[in-house]
């Protein structure tokens, strides 16, 4: 079986700036791959070049065997791809509800009503989120504006989910429940993308690890040789990885 995201040679400029170079990259149905690497690194340009946001400048983006290289961000969330922002952004004046049945409707899966907004109703139960359904988005703490982005994605009812730093800002209980959340939606089946500075979310959750680094894919494996990849520890962990996994 094909691979259900594939990357072949994928770049994206902006002006005279390569912010993605020449990227292969294929992802397997039920990975939980860690994309990590400094900041500027692409990371971010590489998720919108693959969920349609900004076109690639060259190469090619397959997604269940399909050529979806020029696909609108509509057209990704119907095929089941769905990502959340570094820079969460809900509608602020919708109820935390209304955002999630949003994002349902964004994707295609189902018109507003009823059951749309059981439906959204479960993920917010799902993330812990079901108390303050009928909050005002603005009033969420961020913790809780990026379990929205969870729920979100998952009312797209996705098969590949891009997550772009959910863990940023939190702190380590937050984290931690966080993990539980993204371990539970793998054990659904969803394929997880996830962008990720912390270390130890990466290590805990991925089975493979690919560093991005001005743009290029430097470096691509299982978390234990990553950690040790000399050209990795240079570019972006430093010493203390490969020291502290002995
Ligand atoms: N829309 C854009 N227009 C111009 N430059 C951009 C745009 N988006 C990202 N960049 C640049 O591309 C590079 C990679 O950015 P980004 O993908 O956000 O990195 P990361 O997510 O790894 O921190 C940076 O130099 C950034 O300034
Ligand atoms: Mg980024």
């Amino acid at each position: 079986m094909s691979a259900l995201l594939q990357l072949s040679g994928v770049s994206r400029h902006f002006g005279g700036l390569k912010a993605v170079s020449g990227v292969d990259l294929s992802v397997e149905r039920g990975e939980v791959i860690g994309l990590i690497g400094p900041n500027g690194a692409g990371k971010t340009t590489l998720v919108n070049l693959i969920t349609g946001v900004h076109p690639a400048t060259t190469g090619k983006v397959s997604f269940a065997g399909k050529d979806v290289t020029r696909q609108k961000p509509w057209q990704a969330a119907r095929r089941g791809i769905a990502r959340t922002f570094q820079i969460v952004q809900p509608f602020p004046e919708m109820t935390v509800l209304e955002n999630v049945a949003a994002a349902a409707l964004f994707a295609g899966g189902m018109a507003y009503g009823a059951h749309a907004e059981s439906a959204a109703l479960e993920h917010l139960r799902f993330v812990g989120l079901a108390d303050v359904a009928a909050t005002r988005a603005a009033t969420l703490t961020l913790a809780m504006r990026k379990r929205l982005e969870l729920a979100k994605g998952l009312a797209m009812n996705p098969q590949l989910l891009l997550l772009d730093e959910v863990n940023a800002g939190l702190n380590s209980s937050e984290i931690d429940h966080a993990l539980t959340l993204i371990r539970a939606i793998a054990a659904r089946g969803v394929t997880i993308l996830i962008i990720e500075h912390l270390m130890k979310v990466v290590l805990n959750l991925c089975s493979r690890i690919v560093v991005l680094h001005h743009g290029e894919l430097i470096a691509s494996g299982d978390p234990q040789s990553i950690v040790r990849d000399a050209r990795v520890v240079q570019a972006y962990l430093g010493r203390r990885y490969a020291d502290a996994s002995g």
